[in-house]
């Protein structure tokens, strides 16, 4: 497939498709960015209805981290549906629950003590959901710290500790404090050296008034805008919570499993989390999530976080499937190369496309990426606009990449894409960039993104 395969448009398939959906699936539940309606998917490439193949520059949102139809998911699931033990893990015990938990728990020594637990849901919102609720329960205390710009969740307490929410008018969680996130791009000091003395200050503050129930964090804040915290920041805050006794949740749902060049992101600091979360990558696209934690936790409370289909051995089959082709494949290496050449070859073509007035920064470790676009290449003016044709311009192209933070592009492919097809998103990405004013106003105006 060419990267600049003539744009198509809306096709009559993709139209129909569309409009069956406005008459029925509920609006709570849509996030749209262009007219993405698909049929099918294979590797790192969905089909859109009319047959025509994307490459999906975002694995849905990481959902698909090990791209669509993996010989390994299929053969897993297949294998589970055709004779599955139950379908629930709440009154059952199954062998493929048991064995999944037992490998995801071993995969992670460093977090949780040496006596852990896995929580198995369905998504990473009831994963931090229960690991919140559980750290309250469990220390009797009620507050919690979050951060600016940090997503956990679309519901519950989940969301309610999620700023990104807050900052647009939904009402936050009575007890949550949010501290600002360590960002060098935009610090909130004003000044990219600061940031991270002044955010774990105003941490030891907040741990000292001895009323925490936990510290929840992103190790890498993509909904926040793909942001990059400085070094040190894992290991300052797990220190501070450690010195005060306060659990620390890591949210990896959406970046571990190999995302940043490490299975864990938390091992880039080498630091021991209390607690971490999964999703996303884990159930390789089917509805999978966990939490790992010390028993004292995650055992407290017996029969309080009950959903009938969590723990069910389908899926749980499926996240052993994810982990060994994980490991087996070495992804996590994978991830980090292909990221590093990925990166440098947007730096380049951005450089000699004359670009650089459009794009503020790219960042990113492994295949977790932001392409930060803004006006007159400055990073105090961030240009929503620009990006929201740009990824109008790159479907039209061929390839799906979403926004996050009004204008970040959030790069962030199957871990299992292949070097041709990293050079075809480079290729798009850039030509979307470079065409953004070629989509009019009318054309992005029904999809109103975040
Ligand atoms: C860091 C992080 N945590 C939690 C979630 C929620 O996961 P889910 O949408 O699977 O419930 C997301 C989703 O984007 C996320 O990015």
């Amino acid at each position: 497939m060419s990267a600049l395969s003539p744009s198509v448009g809306e096709p009559q398939a993709v139209r129909q498709l569309l409009e069956r959906d406005s008459g029925i699936i509920a609006g709570v539940e849509k996030l749209r960015f262009f007219p993405l309606a698909v049929i099918g998917g294979k590797g790192s490439h969905l089909i859109e209805a009319g047959g025509r193949a994307l490459l999906d520059l975002s694995a849905s949102w990481t959902a698909a981290g090990l791209g669509y139809g993996h010989p390994a998911i299929v053969e897993a699931v297949c294998a589970g549906i055709q004779n599955p033990a139950g379908g629930s893990g709440l009154s059952a015990i199954s062998e493929a629950a048991v064995t999944f938990a037992e490998q995801l728990s071993a995969d992670l020594q460093e977090v949780g003590g040496s006596n852990r637990r896995v929580y198995l849901g369905n998504s990473g919102t009831d994963a931090n959901d229960v690991a919140l609720r559980a750290c309250r329960r469990a220390t009797g205390r009620e507050r919690i710290v979050a951060f600016k710009g940090g997503y956990h969740g679309g519901l519950g307490l989940a969301m309610g500790v999620s700023h990104i929410f807050a900052a647009a008018g939904v009402p936050a969680d009575p007890n949550v404090t949010f501290l600002p996130y360590p960002d060098p791009w935009r610090p909130h000091t004003g000044d990219a050296g600061t940031v991270l003395d002044d955010v774990i200050l105003r941490l030891r503050d907040e741990l000292s008034r001895e009323n925490v129930a936990c510290v929840i964090l992103e190790p890498i804040q993509s909904d926040g805008g793909m942001v990059i915290p400085p070094d040190g920041f894992l290991s300052l805050v797990a220190d501070a919570c450690h010195e005060k006794s306060v659990p620390l949740i890591v949210d990896e749902v959406k970046v571990g499993l190999g995302r940043t060049g490490y299975l864990h992101a938390f091992a880039h600091e080498g630091i021991a989390p209390d607690i971490i979360t999964l999703g996303k990558t884990l159930g390789g696209g089917l509805p999978l999530s966990a939490a790992v934690g010390p028993a004292w936790i995650l055992d407290h409370g017996t029969a309080s976080s009950l959903l009938t289909s969590a723990g069910n051995p389908i899926c749980a089959a499926a996240g052993l499937a994810v982990l060994s082709v994980v490991r087996r494949d070495g992804l996590a290496q994978r991830s980090r190369v292909l990221g590093e050449r990925l990166r440098a070859a947007l730096k380049t073509g951005i450089a000699d496309q004359g670009l650089s007035d459009r794009v503020g920064s790219i960042r990113g470790r492994g295949l977790t990426i932001g392409i930060d676009l803004v006006k007159n290449g400055d990073l105090s003016t961030p240009d929503p606009e620009l990006a929201r044709k740009t990824v109008y311009r790159a479907w039209e192209l061929g390839a799906v990449v979403f926004y996050v933070a009004d204008n970040v592009l959030e790069i962030t492919p199957p871990l299992v894409m292949t070097d041709d097809e990293m050079n075809e998103g480079v290729e798009i990405l850039l030509t979307a960039i470079a065409e953004a004013e070629t989509v009019s106003n009318e054309q992005i105006r029904q999809f109103s993104g975040w």
